[in-house]
């Protein structure tokens, strides 16, 4: 099962995962990160931040786990932007060792099949970042996704584009489609991290965590997963059955395990 920490607030939650990203750092200055955008991986960039300077990050790749679909990449709220504007620049890494999904219209046909290939030249994720949708969703794979799924163009559901409306003008600037890393994908990365904060996750974190595998749900693919730490705050946490289990077992934790 995976591995859930409670923790008191957003900013222990980064604190914990930059110290971990530290670690593989200083073991393999050229690891892969899988990086994931809005606004929950935010304390983790903040905490990788105050490192920077003493942590070495120039060598490090990235890949987004996704894009929408017909937005101009110079768009504010492309995800291109995004992680340009709150990974790559902040943090020092090499623009051109960062990768995200082109939803662009000339190449959408082969963009899917060119992303897996480039993580798999890379030699694949070492710890991939997620978040999780209020719907289950990872990545941008809503509700019925394939755990076998590949890097793909999906449409979105109503409910993503009203929660990411915040982020433009109005609902009818939010694009419809999107290209995501599939969870197939996602699921061979070697060390899964999911965050979550605020009871809006709460459901979705249960149900993830501790609910049956279904691809209605597609969070619990996590559950296939040997390595998948979950970080949460108490009100992501407070619908775990298991949670005075977690905050056990992470207190009697031995020293030498990690994350
Ligand atoms: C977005 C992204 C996901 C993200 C999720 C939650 O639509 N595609 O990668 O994890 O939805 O977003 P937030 O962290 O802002 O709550």
């Amino acid at each position: 099962m995976a591995e859930v920490v409670i923790v008191e607030n957003p900013a222990a939650a980064g604190e914990l995962v930059a110290a971990e990203i530290e670690r593989l750092v200083r073991e393999r200055p050229d690891a892969v990160l899988g990086l994931a955008t809005g606004s929950t991986p935010l304390p983790v960039y903040e905490a990788l931040r105050r490192r920077v300077g003493a942590l070495e990050l120039g060598r490090v790749r990235g890949f987004a786990l996704d894009e929408y679909v017909g937005l101009d990449p110079a768009h504010p709220e492309s995800y291109r932007s995004v992680i340009t504007r709150e990974v790559v620049e902040p943090l020092g890494l090499d623009p051109r060792l960062v990768r995200v999904p082109d939803g662009g219209a000339a190449t959408i046909r082969h963009a899917g099949d060119d992303y897996e290939a480039a993580i798999a030249e890379a030699g694949g994720v070492d710890l991939q970042i997620l978040g999780i949708g209020t719907d289950g969703h990872i990545g941008f794979n809503e509700p019925g996704s394939s755990f076998a799924s590949r890097t793909r163009v999906k449409t979105l559901t109503e409910q993503t584009r009203s929660d990411n409306a915040r982020f433009f003008a109005s609902i009818d600037d939010v694009p419809r489609h999107c290209i995501t890393q599939g969870l197939g994908t996602i699921l061979e990365a070697r060390h899964l991290v999911l965050l979550a904060f605020g009871e809006q996750k709460a459901q979705a974190i249960a149900a993830a965590v501790e609910g049956p595998l279904s691809a209605m749900l597609p969070g619990s693919a996590i559950q296939l997963h040997p390595h998948t730490t979950v970080v949460v705050d108490e009100a992501a946490a407070s619908l775990l059955a298991q949670a005075d289990y977690y905050r056990y077992t992470f207190a009697h934790k031995p020293d030498w395990q990690g994350l």
